[in-house]
């Protein structure tokens, strides 16, 4: 698997995660909230490896290198947006704002990733390298447990 592959797969997960949120009922708190911490323990997963490798590889490159700036402003407006969701009790009004402002934060992310950086990257960077990348950002994770049915 390259690292382009493997950014994708988190992308899916982190999007499934925030409609199952979005979808869930007021009234099932306990639900929400395992979900919520599921979702912060995704993002932080992807987000680590994607600073620690693949945006310092964007920068070795100069045809990718002006992409990070901006991913990383992104990184930051989404990190404010989780923590605006932890902030905010499960049941309350203002619950789903909060989950709907990630999802269209996680939204551009994906866009800018997937549409544009991606695609650039994938042109610049050696399948070798592609595959390192997708290695090291593997290695940080914990061995992951079966996805549930
Ligand atoms: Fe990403």
């Amino acid at each position: 698997m390259n690292v382009f592959q493997l950014l994708a797969i988190d992308h899916v997960k982190a999007n499934t995660l925030l409609n199952e949120i979005a979808s869930s009922s007021e009234y099932d708190i306990a639900m929400r909230a395992r979900l919520c911490s599921e979702l912060k323990r995704e993002l932080e997963l992807h987000s680590e490896g994607e600073k620690a490798h693949f945006y310092p590889a964007l920068k070795r490159h100069p045809e990718t290198s002006e992409f990070v700036q901006d991913a990383l402003r992104v990184h930051d407006r989404m990190e404010t947006a989780l923590a605006d969701i932890e902030d905010c009790p499960p049941d309350s009004r203002e619950f789903l704002e909060k989950v709907g402002k990630l999802e269209e934060l996680l939204l551009l992310h994906v866009q800018q990733e997937e549409t544009e950086i991606f695609p650039t990257a994938e042109r610049t960077f050696s399948p070798n390298e592609s595959n390192v990348i997708a290695e090291k950002i593997a290695a940080m994770r914990p061995t992951r447990l079966q996805p549930a049915e």
